[in-house]
């Protein structure tokens, strides 16, 4: 290797970038941050899609009232000011590392994020003020839900030729 690429490698690893420092942090700062790119505005808080992803404050994350219908039946994305309230920030970790939920919530994603990812979505939402109302209560397959809801279809396989 040449001095200067040696320099140039050294200097890579003795400077702490702001970004790697942070990934072990558990903040509000931080849970705000996980909760845009874990996408969990998207269901979760109204109007967020339709605002461009801007979050409105007064709803953010209190759950959503459009049900999401398929053949589990109609979910709705829960208020999680609610569900958080039943969970101190331990329980919160195990809750969340263990729970499957019915679709569209994509589970699988929130039980491979990290403890400090966890910890800091927990943060935040304990940050945003009282849960308000209840998201709408599950429907089951077959029955008609009372509130607008989007249809999810089984993904179709495409026929073979
Ligand atoms: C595509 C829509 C969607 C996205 C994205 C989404 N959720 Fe959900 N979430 C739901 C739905 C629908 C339910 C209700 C599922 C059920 O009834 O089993 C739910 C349920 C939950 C629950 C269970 C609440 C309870 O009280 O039982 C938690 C916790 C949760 N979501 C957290 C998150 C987090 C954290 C994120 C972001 C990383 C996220 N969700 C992203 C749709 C979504």
């Amino acid at each position: 290797m040449r001095a200067i690429e040696f320099c140039a490698a050294v200097a890579l690893c003795i400077v702490p970038s702001s970004q790697l420092l942070a990934a072990d942090e558990v903040s509000v700062e931080r849970g705000l941050y996980v909760s845009i790119i874990g996408g969990c505005h998207f269901c979760h808080t109204e109007g967020y899609r339709e605002a461009d992803g801007k979050i409105d404050p007064e709803k953010a994350l209190k759950g959503s009232s459009i049900g999401w219908q398929g053949p589990w039946g109609t979910t709705y994305a829960a208020n999680l000011r609610d569900s958080a309230m039943g969970f101190n920030e331990d329980k919160w970790v195990d809750h969340l590392k263990n729970k499957v939920n019915l679709p569209p919530m994509p589970w699988y994603q929130v039980q491979a994020m990290s403890d400090s990812d966890l910890r800091s979505i927990y943060l935040y939402i304990k940050s945003l003020g009282p849960p308000g109302e209840l998201a709408p209560f599950y429907r089951e397959p077959g029955k008609e839900p009372r509130t607008p809801y989007v249809t999810l279809v089984p993904p179709q396989t495409p026929k073979k030729k």
